[in-house]
């Protein structure tokens, strides 16, 4: 049997089935960097403060060091009786050095070490989900500036709507996953604070420097309620919820690529080394990559409802509920950094179809406002031309014409005042480009949004 760091006042031993059901060291094993370079930094300080002696600082930051060797070549081995990573390590620390490890857990206690590990590990996860964002939003505004020409429908209800540029859709993405980025960024600023030293629940007696500790690790505040600070997981909670936001973006955009890369549509072609054939039917080309992505989208939205739901109504301070975070986060860091990953290489290669948009684009009346804004120039009030178009639009059904195939004598049946200016307003082109209020799909909007993202992302 391992000896355990808490069991003096038992009289039995742990049973099995119970040290299994309550080992986390598998999952949390993931944090042993964390935890050792938070023992180290406590060490500096419990020196500081003459709490424990610069010499036997010295040794405790050789032993953590010793260990982390060995965890990274592969030599540790991760006990389940010894429960969690920092256990494993600390008793580790004791076999190795004797009595002197005993000290290390002075001032502190797991459940700030714990809250400490997972501060760190979010923060340098955050930064990493960061650099791959801006990977994404960089090929996003890629694909603008390369397809700065195409003209596509846009859509409403997923029906015909007006035309834009392929340009402005990208570019609405590059706005979805710059809020992500925002988002992250700003949820940084709540991880990035120190807890160690609020011990279990309520404080050290001993004469701790917080502001020193966090110094060494980084911290540029530290917790102001030890109670709060050991049961505090809004953290988490907020990072799952910017991922599950960021993961919705992903999955309609996933949606929109798998749809578009259908015979029906034919605007895209996936390219062949993102595409997965079936077993079966020899012609198959799939768009797994986007489905799964789209898929991924639950796992996640799972993870933010797990941490929520473990949360609510727990008593302060900590409890053990709370060792249930990590596997969410773990999964949901992971599934967040692979979507992302694959899409910042997928991007660039996609196969666009310009023909195949703008032959949708110009069919199915996309011009039928821009025909009702000309009437509203030419003295009609704008419902009074909605409806006059809509009757012109009824006769092209019947006629088999789009607007723009019309005479100008068919159209001034409608409204007499139409002149031959109405041809114009009616080309795809004027669709676009004359569309120049803020935001519009005018070209030269696109184009300085282009400009603006490159600005952001640093890039010319
Ligand atoms: N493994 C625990 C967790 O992840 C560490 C803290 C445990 N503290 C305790 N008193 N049992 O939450």
């Amino acid at each position: 049997m391992s000896a355990k760091l808490w069991d003096g006042r038992f009289k039995e031993a742990t049973d099995k089935s119970v040290e299994a059901f309550t080992a986390s060291v598998k999952t949390d094993s993931r944090l042993y960097a964390y935890d050792i370079q938070g023992s180290i930094a406590h060490c500096k300080m419990l020196a500081g403060q003459s709490i424990i002696t610069e010499e036997e600082a010295d040794i405790l930051i050789e032993g953590l060091n010793k260990i982390k060797q060995e965890i990274e070549q592969g030599a540790f081995e991760f006990d389940e009786a010894l429960e969690d990573v920092h256990m494993n390590i600390e008793s580790r620390l004791v076999a190795d050095l004797g009595d002197v490890a005993k000290k290390l857990h002075t001032a502190r206690s797991r459940n700030d070490q714990v809250a400490l590990d997972t501060r760190m590990y979010l923060r340098d996860e955050c930064k990493e989900i960061l650099r791959y964002l801006a990977i994404l939003r960089r090929e996003l505004v890629g694909l603008a500036g390369k397809y700065i020409d195409v003209v596509m429908p846009g859509y409403t209800h997923m029906q015909r709507a007006q035309p834009i540029l392929l340009s402005h859709h990208f570019m609405a993405y590059y706005e979805m996953f710059k809020r992500d980025s925002v988002r992250f960024k700003e949820g940084l600023a709540r991880i990035n604070v120190l807890p160690l030293g609020s011990a279990a629940l309520a404080g050290t007696t001993f004469p701790i420097d917080m502001n020193y500790t966090a110094e060494l690790l980084g911290f540029p505040k530290v917790t102001a309620n030890s109670l709060d600070a050991v049961s505090d997981r809004d953290f988490i909670i907020e990072f799952l919820a910017s991922a599950s936001i960021c993961m919705v973006h992903l999955s309609r955009l996933s949606e929109e690529l798998i749809y578009w890369s259908s015979a029906e549509f034919g605007f895209i072609e996936m390219p062949d080394s993102f595409s997965t054939g079936s077993s079966i039917m020899p012609q198959k080309k799939n768009p797994d990559v986007c489905e799964l992505v789209r898929g991924r989208a639950g796992r996640v939205f799972g993870g933010l409802t797990a941490l929520l739901t473990m949360m609510k109504s727990l008593p302060l301070a900590y409890n053990r509920d709370m060792q249930e975070d990590k596997e969410p986060l773990f999964d949901t860091v992971d599934t967040l950094k692979g979507c992302l990953l694959v899409y910042g290489k997928l991007l660039p290669q996609l196969g666009i179809n310009q023909d195949r948009m703008k032959d949708a684009a110009n069919r199915g009346f996309l011009n039928a406002t821009d025909l009702a804004d000309y009437l509203v120039t030419k003295g009609a009030g704008f419902r009074d031309a909605h409806r006059i178009v809509g009757e012109a639009v009824g006769y092209c059904l019947e006629k088999k014409k789009e607007l723009h195939e019309l005479t100008l004598e068919e159209m001034r049946r409608f409204f007499p005042s139409i002149d031959e200016g109405v041809f114009d307003v009616l080309l795809l082109d004027s669709a676009v480009n004359r569309r120049t209020s803020t935001g519009g799909t005018a070209r030269e909007n696109v184009s300085a949004a282009i400009r603006a993202a490159e600005d952001e992302l640093g890039l010319k």
